[in-house]
C-alpha cells in the first residue's frame, strides 16, 4: 500500500497596516483560507515588519489586534491551522540576527522594495527597513515551509531567502529546508476602482478603496462610482482597464469566467454591471464583517488563540533556532 503523502507546510505573513482591503483579501487571505483544507498552516500578523515604518504606539496596537480578529473573522481557522503575532515568538528575532551576519549588505541594497520604500520614507531609512527582508526569510526559515504563498511584490525576498539558505547551508552543513514561493494561480490582483491602472490601495489618493469591514451600501456605492470608460460593451480587452479589473473581481468572487459574464451582461450598460459587482462584493464580506463585530466583542476568546498559536509557533521554531545556534558554533545553555 502506498504511503499516505504527508501534508505540506504552508507559511506566510500579512502585515497590520489597517483593515484589509479587498485587495488583501483577494489577493492572499481569500486563498489563504482555501489552503487550510490541504496544507499544514501557519499564517501570522507581521508586527515586527510594520514597525520599519514609524508607527503610533496606540494605534499600532489596535491596528494589530483588529487585524489579527479580522483574519479570524476571514475564516482562518485555528482549530485547524497556527495563527499567532509575530512579535510574541521570539525565535523570529533570534535567528534574524544569525541572518544578518549571513547577508551581504549588498544583496540588501538590491531589494527592489528597500528601494522603494527608503525613497518614499527618506527620513527615516532605518537599519530594520534595510534588513527586513532577513526578518522575512527568518520567519519563513524557522518553520521549514514546503511553500510560502505570496504576492509578487515579495518574490524578490523569498529569492534572497533561498540563497540564504544555500549559503548557510554550505557553510554550515545542512540545517534550513528549501522553501518554494507560492503565486496561487486564482488570485486576483485588484486595481483602483478610482485609477484601475494602479493597484487598490489605502492611499489618499484611492478615495474608493474597499475595506473589507465597509457596509453593503458603501460597497454597493464605491463600485457604481467606479472609473470606467467610454463606449459601454462589458468585455475583457487591451485598454478597458476598469472594466477587466470590475471582471476580475466578479470573476474571482462568482467564479463565472469572463465569457460567461460577457453574456451574462451583453446589451446592458454598465451601471448595472457596476451594481451587480458591487452587490456581489458586499454579499461575500457582510459575514466577515458579522465574524468580527462578535469577535472584538470577545477580547478574552482572541487573548487565548493569540496564546496558543504562539506557543505552537514557539515548539516548532526553537528546533531548527537551536540547531542553527549549534551548527554556527555557540555553546547551547544549560537546560
Ligand atoms: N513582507 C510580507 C508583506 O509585506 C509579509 C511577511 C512578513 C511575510 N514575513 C513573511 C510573507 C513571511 C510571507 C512569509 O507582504
Amino acid at each position: 500500500m502506498e504511503k499516505p503523502q504527508r501534508k505540506k507546510r504552508i507559511l506566510s505573513g500579512i502585515q497590520p497596516t489597517g483593515i484589509f482591503t479587498l485587495g488583501n483579501y483577494l489577493g492572499a487571505i481569500r486563498n489563504w483560507k482555501q489552503m487550510q483544507e490541504d496544507y499544514n498552516c501557519i499564517f501570522f500578523i507581521a508586527d515586527m515588519h510594520a514597525v520599519t515604518i514609524r508607527q503610533d504606539p496606540a494605534s499600532f496596537k489596535k491596528q494589530t489586534l483588529e487585524c489579527f480578529a479580522l483574519l479570524l473573522a476571514c475564516g482562518i481557522d485555528p482549530e485547524k491551522s497556527i495563527v499567532f503575532i509575530q512579535s510574541h515568538v521570539p525565535s523570529h528575532s533570534q535567528l534574524t540576527w544569525l541572518l544578518n551576519c549571513n547577508t551581504q549588505f549588498g544583496e540588501l541594497s538590491r531589494m527592489t522594495q528597500f528601494k522603494d520604500k527608503s525613497s518614499r520614507h527618506s527620513d527615516n531609512i532605518n537599519a530594520g527597513l534595510f534588513s527586513y527582508p532577513v526578518l522575512m526569510a527568518a520567519d519563513i526559515l524557522i518553520y521549514s515551509p514546503d511553500l510560502v504563498p505570496v504576492g509578487n511584490d515579495q518574490k524578490q525576498h523569498i529569492e534572497l531567502t533561498r540563497d540564504i539558505v544555500n549559503r548557510f547551508n554550505n557553510a554550515y552543513g545542512k540545517t534550513f529546508t528549501m522553501p518554494d514561493a507560492y503565486i496561487p494561480k486564482l488570485t486576483a490582483r485588484v486595481m483602483s476602482l478610482s485609477d484601475p491602472t494602479k493597484k487598490m490601495s489605502k492611499s489618499a489618493d484611492d478615495n474608493l478603496c474597499i475595506d473589507i469591514l465597509d457596509t453593503p451600501a458603501q460597497i454597493i456605492k464605491k463600485f457604481r462610482r467606479a472609473v470606467t470608460d467610454s463606449d459601454s460593451l462589458v468585455a475583457y480587452r487591451e485598454g478597458k482597464d476598469g472594466i477587466n479589473n470590475l471582471m476580475s473581481i466578479y470573476s474571482s468572487i462568482t467564479g463565472k469566467s469572463f465569457e460567461e459574464i460577457e453574456s451574462e451582461f451583453d446589451g446592458r450598460g454598465y451601471g448595472d454591471f457596476k451594481t451587480a459587482v458591487g452587490e456581489a462584493v458586499a454579499e461575500e464580506l457582510a459575514p466577515i464583517r458579522e465574524n468580527y463585530d462578535r469577535l472584538m466583542n470577545d477580547r478574552s476568546y482572541l487573548k487565548a488563540v493569540y496564546a496558543d498559536g504562539a506557543k505552537k509557533a514557539a515548539t516548532i521554531s526553537s528546533r531548527v533556532l537551536e540547531k542553527a545556534y549549534k551548527r554556527m558554533g555557540f555553546i547551547p545553555p544549560e537546560k
